[in-house]
């Protein structure tokens, strides 16, 4: 395992391992709780990973076995202007939504609790492994607030309206089971067996044309940005893969009865 080069941070750590990108929030004693400098680190770690070439794929998760992230740094809300309080949720939704357009795929290990920003930093990623002991919930209102990271666009597009609005009027905390059941995450598995899945899923992805994963990832994108205008984004999509060696390898490999070789050119 190498770690990430040229930058120290404060609240998480990096490492390249085998082509995959681990991001680690590593404030344990607050369980992981999101302040603006995490935030801030989080959007630059997650910048240099898109820009290294050895980063195929990136795992999101939290240090420790109890938490991934219990939200957004509550003691940072205190004395906040409305407007202040805009430029929290901006700054948030600005990093998170890095997360959700990266060309590289990005999966979140959920180890623990996933509450307000948690359960919102989650939905950004393209992914989603839960651990068992996984809890998921949008418990703003409790605070007299409401999510601000995405979370009640991102929470309504994967799990639909009902349930989201259930989710974020009622403040309950899910299981990772019904996380499960209500297609919030991908899968359930023992906490010691969450990178190991994650590294399963990517090893699969690893194995095809990166450019085209970079497509796949626009174009799905383009259905929560831009409705039925998505289309159009596929058909771009679609089209700019034909200037890619990728495609010309893999159409190649399947008529060779062969297994392709891609170079993400
Ligand atoms: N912001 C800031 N600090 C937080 C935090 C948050 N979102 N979540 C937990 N912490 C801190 C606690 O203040 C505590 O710090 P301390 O030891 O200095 O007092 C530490 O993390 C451990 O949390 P604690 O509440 O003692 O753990 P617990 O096991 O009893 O409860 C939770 C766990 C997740 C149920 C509880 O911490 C919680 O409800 N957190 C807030 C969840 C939330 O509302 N998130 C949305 C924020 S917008």
């Amino acid at each position: 395992m190498t770690a990430a080069p040229s930058t120290t941070y404060q609240n998480i750590l990096t490492s390249i391992e085998n082509g995959v990108f681990i991001l680690t929030i590593n404030r344990p004693d607050k369980l992981n709780a999101l302040n603006k400098n995490t935030v801030q680190e989080i959007g630059h770690a997650i910048e240099h990973a898109i820009h290294t070439p050895e980063a195929k794929a990136i795992i999101l998760t939290g240090a420790g076995t109890k938490s991934f992230v219990a939200g957004a740094d509550i003691a940072e809300f205190n004395g906040l202007t409305p407007l202040e309080g805009s430029q929290l949720a901006q700054a948030g939704q600005d990093v998170f939504r890095k997360i959700e357009i990266s060309p590289k795929p990005v999966i979140a290990a959920v180890n623990g609790f996933a509450l307000g920003g948690g359960c919102e930093l989650a939905m950004a990623c393209h992914l989603r492994v839960a651990s068992t002991n996984a809890r998921f919930g949008q418990p703003e209102v409790n605070l007299g607030l409401i999510a601000g990271y995405g979370g009640t666009q991102r929470l309504t597009q994967l799990i639909g309206k009902a349930r989201s609005m259930e989710m974020h009027l009622t403040a309950d905390v899910i299981t990772a089971d019904q996380a499960l059941q209500f297609g919030l995450v991908n899968y359930v598995v023992p906490i010691e067996g969450l990178v190991p899945k994650c590294l399963e899923i990517i090893e699969k992805i690893k194995s095809k044309a990166p450019l085209a994963i970079s497509s796949a990832i626009a174009s799905i994108n383009a259905y929560y940005d831009l409705g039925p205008k998505g289309f159009a984004t596929e058909i771009e999509e679609f089209g700019k893969c034909f200037a890619t060696n990728d495609l010309k390898e893999g159409t190649a490999a399947f008529l060779e009865k062969r297994k392709a070789n891609f170079t993400g050119h």
